[in-house]
């Protein structure tokens, strides 16, 4: 085995320094890759998540030549993208919750590679296996119910869950707190992985590989956001285990990986 320093310089938590040398190539010898394990004895699970609930939300159409007409320069975009924590006081509206999601997180092709359906949306996702799922917690807007949605991009369309106000309030306040802001984000997203779906390709990095594909999806709504002239934040944490109980999810099977608060 290769070493260059293994001195301890004080800075690596142990979990940390396990996890990273375990999910790249240098430090082991063990599969690392699109070793496929689970072939022959699992079934891969649908690039399409099974609807959650039947109080099904339907969001407006997106049209995307007027979005392009109406968008500023992508340069613009790019530059005039910051972290904001306060909104303009315009509202949440389905139209523009929709298009937000539509144009950060829409299917735009789905096809077979192998036994594995893959898709292609506007971020890139690691084998195009689009484990990511958007929640939304929506705190007030004017024409759709406060609560808890699951999004469904392939459909455009949310579906309402039965979490209750203290479950969703409480996940909305922590990220209040966390922003340091005076109001609750308008909408806050959760991301969750559908675990199962990655891990069935990849072994040695399936998390590490969910955490990267999260970081392009935050890039993207960072960048819709600004071209939408909204008021978007990462949030740095948030409570698996309650995210997990408000959505009615196992926190093993579709872990909350990152969370992302927007206001208007
Ligand atoms: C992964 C990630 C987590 C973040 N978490 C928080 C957070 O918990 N609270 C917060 O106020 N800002 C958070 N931010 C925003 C950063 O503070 C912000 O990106 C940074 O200060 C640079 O400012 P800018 O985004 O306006 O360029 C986060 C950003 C990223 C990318």
């Amino acid at each position: 085995m290769r070493t260059n320093s293994d001195e301890d310089n004080g800075f690596w938590e142990p979990e940390d320094l396990a996890f990273h040398r375990r999910s790249r190539g240098g430090h082991h010898l063990g599969p690392l890759g699109a070793t496929m394990r689970f072939a022959g004895r699992v079934e891969p699970l649908p690039a399409r998540k099974p609807a959650m609930s039947e109080r099904r939300v339907e969001l407006p159409p997106v049209d995307e030549a007027a979005v392009a007409e109406r968008d500023p320069p992508f340069q613009k975009v790019l530059e005039n993208r910051r972290s904001r924590r306060s909104g303009s006081g315009r509202g949440l509206t389905a139209a523009r919750l929709g298009e937000f999601l539509y144009r950060t997180a829409h299917v735009q092709e789905s096809s077979q590679s192998g036994p594995v359906e893959i898709q292609r949306r506007p971020y890139p996702a690691g084998g195009a296996l689009h484990e990511l799922e958007f929640y939304v917690i929506i705190s007030r807007a004017q024409d759709l119910g406060a609560g808890l949605y699951h999004y469904q991009p392939a459909e455009h369309a949310l579906y309402a869950l039965p979490a209750t106000p203290e479950q969703w309030g409480e996940l909305t306040e922590s990220a209040r707190l966390a922003t340091r802001s005076s109001t609750a984000p308008d909408a806050l997203i959760t991301l969750a992985a559908r675990i199962g779906r990655i891990a069935w390709k990849y072994e040695g990095m399936a998390y590490r590989t969910i955490l990267l594909d999260a970081g392009a999806v935050l890039q993207t709504m960072y960048l819709v956001a600004a071209a939408m002239d909204l008021s978007p934040c990462a949030v740095g944490n948030g409570d698996s285990v309650l995210f997990a109980m408000a959505a009615g999810v196992s926190e093993l099977d579709e872990p909350a990986v990152a969370e992302f608060a927007l206001w208007v």
